[in-house]
């Protein structure tokens, strides 16, 4: 049978695949239109690559972030790639995450992503979703709340920010060469990351 983490993230492979021409096409927008074409190709070697019955977060999301690193170009290959081995830095030889190791990982996918890319919040990234979510779920955690919950309000956060994410023009990556003229269009990046959100919210759900 296949382990929890593994069926997390075939969610969110499955949730990228199926969102392939809807991110692609918002990358024809204000970029490269190849967004969902690299996320989709390195997703369907993260199904292939990862081990169906491994219980070790750190083991499978170090494969996922290793993986997306080899397998990914652009500029997102190495962004998410860096998310995810820094996800697994936290949970290495855990088999469940808490709510405080929740709040560890979004700090350290945040920083590695702007260790990597040098982006801050308003430049029109990915980042634009998952600061907000962030944000979002530190408080509700803070607040009490279960993590359906919390992952619920860090989700419609970073909803809110692919929403904010069309009235920035950008300043970070391919579309900033369109400077202004990237305005009215949502950033394909935090577009991702928000489907990554939710597929994890759906998950722990059940
Ligand atoms: N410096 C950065 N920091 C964070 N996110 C970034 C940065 N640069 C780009 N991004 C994100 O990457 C997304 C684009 O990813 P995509 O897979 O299309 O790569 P790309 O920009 O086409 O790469 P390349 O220009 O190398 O071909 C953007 O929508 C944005 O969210
Ligand atoms: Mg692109």
């Amino acid at each position: 049978m296949a382990s929890k983490i593994y069926d997390c993230i075939a969610c969110i492979g499955n949730a990228i695949i199926e969102n392939k021409d809807f991110l692609t096409d918002l990358d024809r927008e204000i970029g490269d239109a190849d967004h969902g074409v690299n996320m989709a190709r390195g997703f369907t070697e993260v199904l292939a690559a990862i081990p169906q019955d491994e219980t070790d977060l750190g083991v499978v999301l170090k494969k996922v972030g290793m993986t997306l690193l080899s397998k990914v170009g652009g500029a997102s290959g190495p962004l998410y790639g860096t998310a995810y081995m820094k996800a697994a830095g936290v949970v290495a030889g855990k088999t469940e995450v808490t709510l405080e190791d929740g709040k560890a990982m979004f700090e350290a996918v945040i920083g590695g992503i702007q260790m990597r890319g040098k982006a801050v919040k308003g430049e029109k990234t990915m980042l634009d979703a998952l600061i907000p979510a962030q944000e979002a779920y530190n408080a509700a955690v803070d607040g009490g709340d279960d993590a359906v919950t919390a992952l619920t309000k860090a989700v419609e956060a970073a909803k809110e920010g692919v929403e904010f994410t069309k009235t920035i023009a950008a300043t970070k990556g391919r579309a900033s060469y369109l400077g202004e003229r990237s305005i009215g269009h949502q950033d394909p990046g935090a577009t991702s990351a928000t489907i990554t959100l939710e597929c994890i919210r759906d998950f722990i759900a059940g």
